[in-house]
């Protein structure tokens, strides 16, 4: 088990006998790890249109009782919007919001959160709103109140102090209270929610060791980065992966040294880039022979800098024996395993979503047909006339798409339903109740060539789009939904015999 947190990093293959503190026995238990998630925004899961997603909060469930079950106590924190992805939410998502965010709260509790710095989009909604989902949870949730809040946690031996920042609270407030901590506490960690110049001055007081940053809101996970004394931790958003940090702490109140071989990759990455293109541009100035000799000496003894910086990356691990910090990102990829109790939570939620949500906008109707609009029939209005179409169609992903969601009980999800029938919000087109007694559930026949009722009736008299342009398809394919689209090559899948193509 030595190893057990590269191993679950699935993403980077990073050795894991390198840069981490030893004893005699090979490896050492860490004074505390420290799990954290930031800006998580309400995701209980990745919507699965995507190529691989990630995510999930039952595979973070499995992740954190892996930890848990390790030698070493776990203390799990969250900061930057963890409950809501957003400030205003359209009244007509406040409930399906609500109710994500408590199945969230809930599920968390179970996984022992120790304490939630709330992000801006979180602090946003009313509070009759938060209310609900506080009361679905019992870890603290800090500096709801006041501008900073100081929590106290023991950890095996360790005498943790939490501080949780506002957003846009004055660092002048936040020193006292970490000097208050000095006495008393061991490791001082502060959450923050803003940008990284805001982290980098909650980093930069005297006595914060370790600074836990929302707000950045970023896909891309960051390695460890140096703020002062302190070390800014930050692990991407959305539920995609969580940033696990072992902590050796030998001596109180000296800096840590970061031994993770996460930075050592993120800087030789970093140098090499830097590197390559130096070196292109040095060879390009000595060909063309116009550049100023003494430059070109400035340009090759900063190339010997960047070298020797990069040997050290390679070469022996900083010493062990003082206070150091081992990070480890830990992505969710689909086959990440996933924890069945709350795998069931989640199921649970998504049939109470869509029970509610069919009996409240049950009588949600389209816009009405103003005078130039045609109206939506459904593929199966095509089907006489254009039968070769019609059953391409029935075997395309296309024809099948509202089934997918079906099968997962999120046909009624305001997330999901739009781009998975034909006609959505348009007038005289579908809702996430109203579609036609079914006949325009699907990606049908009218989603790319425009609403057919009056072609269908008289196709002598009206006639119908034929090409569909690029605009339309990523309406629906777009970047979160559809990582991999590429229009020449999605579009070659729909043109074929007895659609576009002659039957062949
Ligand atoms: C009553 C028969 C009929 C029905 C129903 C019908 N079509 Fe057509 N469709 C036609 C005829 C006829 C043409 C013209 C063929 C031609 O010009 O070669 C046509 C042409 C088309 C074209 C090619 C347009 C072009 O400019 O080349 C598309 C696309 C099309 N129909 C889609 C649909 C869709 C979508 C539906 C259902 C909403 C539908 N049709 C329903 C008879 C029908
Ligand atoms: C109304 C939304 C919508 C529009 C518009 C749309 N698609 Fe799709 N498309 C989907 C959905 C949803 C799926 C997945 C359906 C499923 O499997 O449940 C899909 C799947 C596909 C697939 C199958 C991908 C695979 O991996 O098998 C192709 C190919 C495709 N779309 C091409 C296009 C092209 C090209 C356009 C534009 C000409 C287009 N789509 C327009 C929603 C849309
Ligand atoms: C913005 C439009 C959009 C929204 C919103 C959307 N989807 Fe999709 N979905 C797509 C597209 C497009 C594809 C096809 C992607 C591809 O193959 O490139 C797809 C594919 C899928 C697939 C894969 C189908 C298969 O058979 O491989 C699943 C599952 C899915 N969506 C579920 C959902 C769920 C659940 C939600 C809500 C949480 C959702 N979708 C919301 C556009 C959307
Ligand atoms: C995802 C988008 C999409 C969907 C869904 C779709 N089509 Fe098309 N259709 C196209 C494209 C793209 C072409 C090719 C246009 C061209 O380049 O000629 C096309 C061509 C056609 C044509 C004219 C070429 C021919 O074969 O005569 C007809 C008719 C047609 N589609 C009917 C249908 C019918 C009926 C349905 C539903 C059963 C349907 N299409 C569903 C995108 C779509």
């Amino acid at each position: 088990m030595r190893c057990f947190l590269t191993v679950l990093a699935l993403s980077l293959s990073l050795g894991c006998s390198r840069g981490k503190p030893k004893g005699s026995d090979g490896a050492e238990t860490p004074s505390v790890r420290i799990a954290l998630v930031t800006d998580l925004k309400g995701y209980l899961e990745p919507c699965g249109c995507t190529s691989d997603p990630l995510g999930g909060i039952d595979r973070l469930a499995a992740q954190i009782r892996v930890l848990r079950d390790g030698p070493a106590p776990v203390v799990f924190l969250l900061a930057g919007d963890t409950f809501f992805d957003e400030a205003r939410i359209e009244p007509v998502r406040v409930d399906q919001a609500s109710r994500s965010a408590k199945t969230l709260a809930g599920i968390l509790d179970g996984l022992q959160v120790a304490a939630v710095l709330p992000g801006r989009s979180d602090r946003a909604q009313p509070s009759e709103t938060l209310d609900a989902v506080k009361a679905a949870s019992d870890f603290p949730w800090l500096a709801m109140q006041g501008d900073v809040e100081l929590l106290r946690l023991k950890a095996g031996d360790l005498r943790l102090a939490v501080i949780g920042v506002r957003p846009g609270a004055d660092r002048s407030v936040v020193k006292p209270l970490v000097a208050q901590a000095e006495a008393d506490s061991d490791l001082k960690i502060a959450l923050v929610d803003g940008s990284r110049r805001d982290a980098n001055r909650i980093g930069a007081i005297d006595g914060v060791d370790l600074v836990i940053q929302g707000g950045l809101d970023e896909d891309a996970p960051v390695s460890p980065r140096e703020a002062g004394r302190a070390w800014l931790l930050h692990a991407s958003r959305q539920g995609q992966g969580l940033t696990v940090v072992d902590v050796y702490q030998k001596r109180k109140g000296e800096a840590f040294v970061d031994r993770s071989d996460w930075s050592r990759v993120e800087a030789a990455r970093r140098l090499d880039a830097q590197l390559s293109d130096l070196r292109g541009k040095i060879a390009a100035w000595e060909k063309s022979g116009d550049v100023d000799a003494a430059d070109l000496d400035a340009q090759r003894a900063r190339l010997a800098a960047l070298e020797k910086e990069r040997q050290v990356v390679d070469g022996p691990a900083p010493p062990t024996d003082g206070n150091a910090l081992y990070a480890t990102w830990i992505p969710l990829p689909k086959k990440a395993p996933t924890d069945p109790a709350v795998e069931a939570l989640m199921r649970r939620h998504d049939k109470v979503v869509n029970d509610a949500n069919r009996i409240a906008f049950a009588s949600l109707k389209p816009p009405p047909l103003g005078p130039n609009d045609i109206g939506y029939v459904g593929s199966a209005a095509c089907s006489g006339c254009h039968q070769p179409a019609y059953s391409w169609w029935g075997t395309h992903a296309h024809g099948h798409a509202y089934r997918t969601l079906q099968g997962r009980n999120k046909e009624y999800n305001l997330d999901c339903v739009g781009c998975h029938v034909t006609g959505y919000e348009q007038p005289g087109g579908s809702t996430v109740t109203h579609n036609l007694d079914l006949a325009l559930v699907n990606v049908g026949c009218e989603s790319c060539h425009g609403p057919g009722a009056a072609h269908a009736k008289d196709p002598e008299e009206f006639g119908i789009l034929r090409d569909t342009p690029e605009s339309t398809c990523v309406q629906c394919h777009n970047a979160q939904h559809s990582d991999l689209f590429d229009y020449e090559r999605y579009l070659k899948a729909l043109v074929v015999p007895g659609h576009g193509l002659p039957p062949g």
